[in-house]
């Protein structure tokens, strides 16, 4: 595992997206696993400004997006597939055909699930996974629990999870309570996963993820096992490592 920790917000956002942009610039046929949340938003921000000076492209480039709210309309400014609009897609040349992000709309929920992991499987093996990291060691909305499940599944959401995502809506009731989440099996078979933590709330649970037992009480622990871990930290995430 490569940490690199940052003082400065700008410049870890500067390191991840030359991690991505590295990645599509060696592979224009890529395979990217994205991210949604607060963390990964400044940089999506350096990517698109790495985009607009035309180095590369992402017209053959594909996505699949870790996670999707169940029961949002897809037009609703925190529905994932929003939020990847406004802060990637419509500011990069990928067309949308190609960026999947799981239908939290789908009347069969199960069969969206077999249907996102046939077409990750068709796609190849995804090149470089994105990830940030819940306060309870989540990861996509993988939550603590006694077993993972190894493909894309509908999981129900955990209060602490939900009470997170708050501040993204105008109360805690209009937070969904379920998702349907890639499962860690599939995070775990990317070539390549960039872990991006960033904030003083969770330096215990970067500790528990990267130092602690490997647990399924803490999801992100598995990533321990992956050969090829990049995690991006600031100064106060790291702090109890
Ligand atoms: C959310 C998402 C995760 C994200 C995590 C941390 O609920 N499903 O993919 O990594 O929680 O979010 P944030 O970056 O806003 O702290």
């Amino acid at each position: 595992m490569n940490i690199l920790t940052f003082d400065s917000d700008d410049k870890l956002n500067e390191a991840g997206a030359g991690i991505i942009t590295g990645v599509v610039q060696t592979n224009k046929r890529a395979v990217l696993g994205l991210a949604t949340g607060g963390t990964p938003v400044g940089l999506y921000k350096h990517v698109v400004s790495d985009f607009n000076r035309g180095m590369f492209s992402f017209k053959n480039v594909t996505t699949f997006n870790l996670d999707e709210y169940i029961g949002l309309p897809d037009e609703h400014p925190e529905s994932y597939r929003s939020y990847m609009r406004q802060h990637l897609f419509d500011h990069i040349d990928i067309p949308l055909s190609q960026a999947h992000i799981p239908n939290g709309n789908a009347p069969d929920p199960k069969a969206e699930c077999a249907r996102f992991d046939e077409m990750i499987e068709d796609a190849g093996q995804i090149d470089l996974q994105l990830l940030g990291l819940g306060h309870n060691g989540h990861i996509g909305f993988n939550e603590p629990a006694h077993a993972l499940i190894r493909g894309t599944h509908v999981v129900d959401l955990a209060e602490e999870t939900r009470q997170a995502n708050a501040r993204f809506f105008d109360s805690i009731e209009q937070v969904p309570s379920q998702a349907i989440t890639m499962g860690v099996g599939t995070i775990l078979k990317a070539k390549m996963i960039l872990l991006v933590v960033k904030g003083a709330d969770k330096a215990d649970i970067v500790q528990r993820a990267l130092q602690g037992p490997i647990t399924t009480d803490c999801p992100a622990s598995l990533l321990q096992t992956h050969p090829h871990l990049v995690v991006l930290l600031d100064r106060t995430a790291a702090e109890k490592l």
